[in-house]
């Protein structure tokens, strides 16, 4: 049977890529983001020839947290009903070494947690109702660990993953699946220029990694799979090395 799905954040990389991969199985999407051009091109492509939509999208800056809940409302009304919830929205934004800047981390922390807790607590309440849903955030890895490149980037997404571990234990008794994502580097807008990547894959091949563990009823995973050793080595490194290192 077709799914009904929301994408936060699908106007480019992993998000847009999720929602091209559900659509191509015939899911019906609404794809939410800042930038309407990028998604009317996916709408366009999608709904082309068909008498009954299968892509709707909301032009939406997720800071405007008051909105989630109208936004959400909408978008299940105009789809008659959900299945799925994922929110990408994410910045990464470039800090100094010897920068503090308490706008840059705002901005961070409102995009990459506050957007997701205002989207996704609708989705938990609506679920919850269903008994039934499935709640996926795209994290990061760099939530494993406060590091020196970008203090702000790191407790977001550290933030994100308390929240989605918290909505996990809270909704799972109604078997409702919680998904926490912590990709390594994906080759994406975000990532443009980037120096030092490794271990680089595609938004396509993250998406459907991401979209295979959301079907296989997955918690918490590492894209692609081998980040994970990465993370376990990170979390185990004492503070008195961790300090001294520049990753
Ligand atoms: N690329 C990587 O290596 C990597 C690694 C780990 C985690 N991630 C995470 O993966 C997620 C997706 O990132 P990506 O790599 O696919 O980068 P991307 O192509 O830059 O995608 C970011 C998405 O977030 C949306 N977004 C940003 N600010 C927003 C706002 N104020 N309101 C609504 N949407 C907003 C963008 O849409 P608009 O600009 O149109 O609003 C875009 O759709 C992010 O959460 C990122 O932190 C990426």
């Amino acid at each position: 049977m077709n799914k009904k799905v929301i994408i936060i954040g699908a106007s480019s990389g992993i998000g847009a890529e999720i929602a091209k991969e559900l659509l191509v199985s015939g899911d019906i999407v609404t794809i939410v983001a800042r930038r309407e051009k990028e998604l009317k091109k996916i709408a366009e492509e999608f709904n082309k020839g068909l008498k009954k939509k299968s892509v709707f999208t909301i032009r939406h800056d997720v800071t405007e947290f008051g909105r989630a809940q109208t936004l959400f409302d909408r978008a299940v009304k105009e789809m008659g009903g959900l299945d799925e919830i994922y929110y990408a929205s994410g910045i990464l934004e470039k800090i100094e070494p010897d920068e503090f800047n308490t706008e840059k981390d705002i901005r961070t922390l409102n995009i990459n947690a506050l957007g997701a807790f205002a989207w996704l607590n609708p989705a938990a309440a609506y679920f919850q109702k269903k008994q039934k849903g499935k709640i996926i955030g795209i994290s990061s890895i760099a939530g494993d660990r406060g590091r020196v490149g970008n203090p702000s980037y790191n407790t977001s997404k550290a933030a994100l993953n308390t929240y989605l571990e918290s909505l996990r234990n809270r909704l799972s008794r109604y078997g409702i699946q919680v998904l926490t994502v912590k990709p390594g580097f994906i080759d994406t807008e975000m990532t443009k220029g980037m120096k030092g990547m490794f271990w680089v894959i595609s938004a396509k091949d993250a998406a459907r990694i991401i979209i295979r563990a959301t079907d296989n009823g997955q918690e918490n995973i590492y894209v692609p799979a081998r980040w994970a050793i990465v993370g376990l080595i990170i979390k185990c490194i004492p503070s008195f090395i961790f300090k001294k290192l520049t990753i």
